[in-house]
C-alpha cells in the first residue's frame, strides 16, 4: 500500500491524497459504504460502482466467518470474487460486532467467547484467529482485533483495555507474518487506537499505535454515544501524534457534519450505516438539510427528490412518490433512499476534496455544517 498526501489545507488540518493497493486507486478523504454480509444494503453492486462509485467498500469480518463462513469464501476465491466487487474492500476485524451484536460475551486476554446472534452457537476470536479469517475473506486493508470501550466508561477499566487492546495488536502483527496472503495481492494491517474519552489515555495510545509503524491507522471507541464535542477533542489529539505521512481512518462515523469537522481535524478515511440503515427508515440527507421522506408535508410535492443531488434517482423520482413508496411498504423504496444518501456521501467527501486541492474548504466546510443541521 502506498498514500501520497497531495494537498494540506492552510486553515485546518484537511488534508487530500490518494492511498493506492491491489483493487485500484483509492482518492481521500473517502466514505466507505458498509457492505456487512457481502452486500451493501439495499444497492445492487451495478448501480454501486456506476452511480455512488466509491473505490472501496467495507465488510465485517464478524458476519462473514458466521455467514457464509471461511470455506465457502476460500472456495469462491475471495470475498471480491464471492461478491462480483473487483475495486477495494476493507474489513472490520470483528473487534466490535462482537460486542455490539453478540450475547453471553466474555472477554480474556486471550480473546472472546461470544454467541452468534443467528443460531445461539458459541465461537472464539483471538487476534490469531481474526488474522486467519481475514486471510480468508481477502480484503485489502484488515484491521487490528481490539476491544471498543463504551461511552460512558470507568477510567481504569479503559486503561486496561486500552493495554489489552495494544497487546493483541502485537499479536495481530506476529501471526499475520505466519499466515500467508492467499489471493496473490497485499493485505494491510491497520492499528486501532482507543482509550475512550480521556485525553491521556489517547495519546498513550495514539503514540503505542504510530510505534508499531503499520501503513495506515485508525480511531476506534468513537461515536458511542459521548457528545460531538468530546468525538471531536479526541480526534484532535490523536491526529496529532499519528503520522501525517499515513492515512487515519476514523470507525463508524458519522452523520455529514461529523465527517466534514472530522476531515477538518485531519481524518481521511470514514465508515458508518447511518446513510444506509437511516435511508431504510425513510430519512434522506441532503445538503440543505435532512428530510423525512414519510413525512404528510411531502403527499403532494412532486418537485425532484434532491435538486442539488448526483445520482439518477435524486432527478427521476419526485418526493410525493418516494413517500408514497414508504406508505406502502415497498421494496423500491428503501433502495431509491440508500441511493440517494450513498450518493450524497460519497458527493460530499469528493467536494470536500475539491475544496481542500483548491484551497477553499473551511469556509466551504463552515456553510455546509450550517445547511446540513437543518430538518426540511
Ligand atoms: N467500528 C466502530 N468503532 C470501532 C472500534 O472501536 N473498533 C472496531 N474494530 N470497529 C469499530
Amino acid at each position: 500500500m502506498k498514500f501520497t498526501l497531495e494537498k494540506k489545507d492552510s486553515q485546518s488540518k484537511a488534508r487530500a491524497g490518494t492511498i493506492t493497493l491491489g483493487h485500484g486507486p483509492i482518492q481521500t478523504p473517502i466514505f466507505m459504504p458498509v457492505g456487512t454480509v457481502a452486500s451493501v444494503k439495499g444497492v445492487h453492486q451495478k448501480e454501486l460502482r456506476e452511480e455512488i462509485n466509491p473505490d472501496i467498500i467495507l465488510g465485517n469480518t464478524y458476519h462473514l466467518y458466521l455467514r457464509p463462513g471461511t470455506q465457502i469464501l476460500e472456495q469462491a476465491g475471495g470475498l471480491h470474487k464471492f461478491m462480483g466487487w473487483d475495486r477495494n474492500i476493507l474489513t472490520d476485524s470483528g473487534g466490535y460486532q462482537v460486542y455490539s451484536l453478540s450475547a453471553n460475551r466474555k472477554i480474556k486476554e486471550e480473546g472472546v467467547k461470544f454467541k452468534s446472534h443467528i443460531d445461539g452457537s458459541y465461537h472464539f476470536f483471538s487476534p490469531e484467529r481474526a488474522m486467519e479469517i481475514q486471510r480468508s475473506i481477502g480484503a485489502d486493508i484488515i484491521m487490528a482485533f481490539d476491544e471498543c470501550t463504551p461511552y460512558p466508561c470507568e477510567y481504569n477499566y479503559a486503561k486496561r483495555s486500552m493495554h489489552m487492546t495494544h497487546r493483541w495488536l502485537d499479536r495481530c502483527i506476529k501471526h499475520l507474518k505466519e499466515v500467508p496472503e492467499m489471493y496473490g495481492y497485499e493485505q494491510t494491517l491497520f492499528p486501532i487506537v482507543q482509550g475512550s474519552t480521556y485525553t491521556d489515555l489517547r495519546q498513550q495510545s495514539a503514540e503505542y499505535i504510530a510505534n508499531a509503524g503499520a501503513l495506515g491507522n485508525a480511531i476506534g471507541g468513537l461515536s458511542v454515544g459521548e457528545p460531538a464535542e468530546e468525538m471531536y477533542a479526541m480526534t484532535d489529539v490523536v491526529c496529532a501524534i499519528l503520522p501525517e505521512d499515513k492515512p487515519r481512518y476514523l470507525m463508524g462515523v458519522g452523520t455529514p457534519i461529523n465527517i466534514l469537522e472530522n476531515i477538518a481535524l485531519g481524518v481521511d478515511m470514514f465508515d458508518c450505516v447511518m446513510p444506509t440503515r437511516n435511508a431504510r427508515n425513510g430519512m434522506l440527507f441532503t445538503s440543505e438539510g435532512t428530510i423525512n421522506i414519510k413525512n404528510k408535508k411531502w403527499e403532494n410535492d412532486f418537485s425532484p427528490l434532491d435538486d442539488l443531488g448526483v445520482t439518477f434517482v435524486d432527478r427521476e423520482y419526485s418526493k410525493a412518490y418516494l413517500r408514497h413508496l414508504f406508505a406502502a411498504n415497498e421494496y423500491l423504496g428503501k433502495q431509491i433512499a440508500t441511493i440517494h444518501n450513498l450518493g450524497f456521501y460519497l458527493w460530499l467527501v469528493r467536494t470536500a476534496r475539491e475544496k481542500i486541492i483548491e484551497g477553499t474548504f473551511t469556509d466551504w466546510k463552515n456553510k455546509m455544517v450550517k445547511q446540513m443541521d437543518k430538518r426540511l
